[in-house]
């Protein structure tokens, strides 16, 4: 990894045990605490394995929550932006101990040494989902996930044993599941020396793909990079994305220049402090420059359409590393007959065109084709099918 961009903190993690250590692990787990992980620890075991969290070699002690909600930044002073931790019930184990983390399917994923335990303090942990306290209505997604989760938290280095718990289950794409290290490899086997990264847990609409390809005009390749790990109830699932985009690159982008791999994240919808996360993350895969739009990893309207951009301009430059590649909202224009922003054409009332998330859904599910203007007519055409095949809950 020579000539590409350094991980965060300097060190890519590698937190996999070897198969002989992986046996090892699970001989020595018959007789540990059996701790069950909810699906979006089970993403963080994965993602920290993996080295996507580096310098993260496991869950946050006491010291970085603290530091992490406060300033953004670990106990070591690079910047963080989202706790990572391993909240479970009261009593399941004491510093010193070596505890066996179980995915949801009960697969053995990870053997933890306990370093430290202390109370996880929930309502301090929610704060950073609001830019005031007083926005928490009760209903934001990540923050009443975070007030349900245990009352301790487990913190101290893992070692995994089961990378992707389900490697059969429709969420598994094993073909696409590079590693950091592997994603790195492929740049540079492709001559790769600039690459911008989209990060997306939304169908590929065109508002996206002139996003991607602003960015591909500027940087040697693209790497269309969904969140495939766990996301909210309404989104939409993560094996149907995958054909809209595999369909996408087909028809409408440059092959060459075009890499489509999954990061295995959950989604904490948490808004700007996310968008940092995702920049960072997308570091350690070996990305220069991350593509942030408008209400980047929002939910409802707890954030402001540019939060997400503007709070890297608070940020350390150089133990940010990636550059933020900032976009504003944009649209198809009638007028332009392309797609614009506020940046590049006027405003005219009526000209552009907006389509809710719930009316997209409404057409979907009736089985209309959105206008090709919003969304491509093969990516539609897969949409429809979903919507209409199976009806699932929020559509
Ligand atoms: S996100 O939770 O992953 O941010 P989504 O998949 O909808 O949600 O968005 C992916 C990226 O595209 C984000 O950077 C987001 O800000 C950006 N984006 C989405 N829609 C638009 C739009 N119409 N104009 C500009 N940026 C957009």
């Amino acid at each position: 990894m020579s000539g590409l961009i350094p991980p965060h903190g300097g060190t890519l993690v590698n937190r996999v045990a070897t198969p002989e250590r992986a046996a090892e692990l699970a001989k020595e787990a018959e007789g540990l605490t059996r701790v069950d992980l909810t699906a979006k620890q089970s993403c963080d075991v994965e993602m920290i394995g993996i080295g996507a969290f580096s310098p993260l070699t496991g869950f946050m002690g006491k010291a970085d929550f603290d530091s992490v909600i406060s300033d953004m930044k670990l106990a070591n002073g690079h910047i963080w932006p989202i706790p990572i931790t391993l909240a479970t019930d009261e009593g399941k184990a004491k510093q010193g101990d070596r505890v066996a983390l179980y995915a949801p399917n009960g697969v053995l994923q990870a053997v933890m040494t306990v370093e430290e335990v202390y109370a996880h303090d929930t309502a301090k942990e929610a704060t950073i989902f609001f830019n005031d306290p007083a926005d928490d209505d009760g209903n934001h997604p990540g923050a009443e996930a975070v007030k349900n989760e245990g009352p301790v938290c487990l913190a101290g280095p893992i070692e995994v044993v089961t990378v992707c718990v389900d490697p059969e289950g429709p969420e598994a794409f094993l073909d696409k599941r590079l590693t950091p290290a592997q994603t790195r490899a492929e740049f540079e086997k492709r001559g790769w020396k600039t690459v911008s990264a989209f990060q997306t847990r939304n169908p590929i609409h065109r508002a996206h793909e002139y996003l991607c390809k602003c960015a591909q005009e500027i940087t040697d390749g693209l790497l269309i990079h969904p969140l495939v790990g766990e996301t909210k109830p309404g989104d939409i699932p993560a094996d149907v994305r995958m054909q809209c985009y595999e369909t996408l690159i087909k028809d409408y982008f440059v092959d060459e220049r075009t890499m489509l791999t999954v990061m295995p994240a959950a989604m904490r919808y948490a808004g700007p402090r996310e968008a940092i996360l995702h920049a960072l993350v997308r570091k350690n895969y070996g990305v220069t420059h991350f593509i942030v739009g408008r209400d980047h990893a929002g939910v409802g309207s707890y954030y402001g359409t540019y939060d997400a951009q503007n709070i890297f301009d608070t940020l350390d430059e150089e133990d940010l590393g990636i550059e933020p590649l900032k976009f504003e909202h944009a649209a198809f224009s009638r007028k332009a007959q392309g797609m614009v922003s506020g940046k590049t054409f006027p405003k005219i009332d009526g000209d552009q065109i907006f389509l809710s998330g719930t009316k997209v859904r409404e057409m979907l599910s009736k089985g209309e084709r959105p206008p090709g203007e919003f969304t491509r007519p093969e990516v539609a055409d897969i949409l429809i099918e979903w919507a209409t095949s199976t009806q699932p809950a929020g559509v």
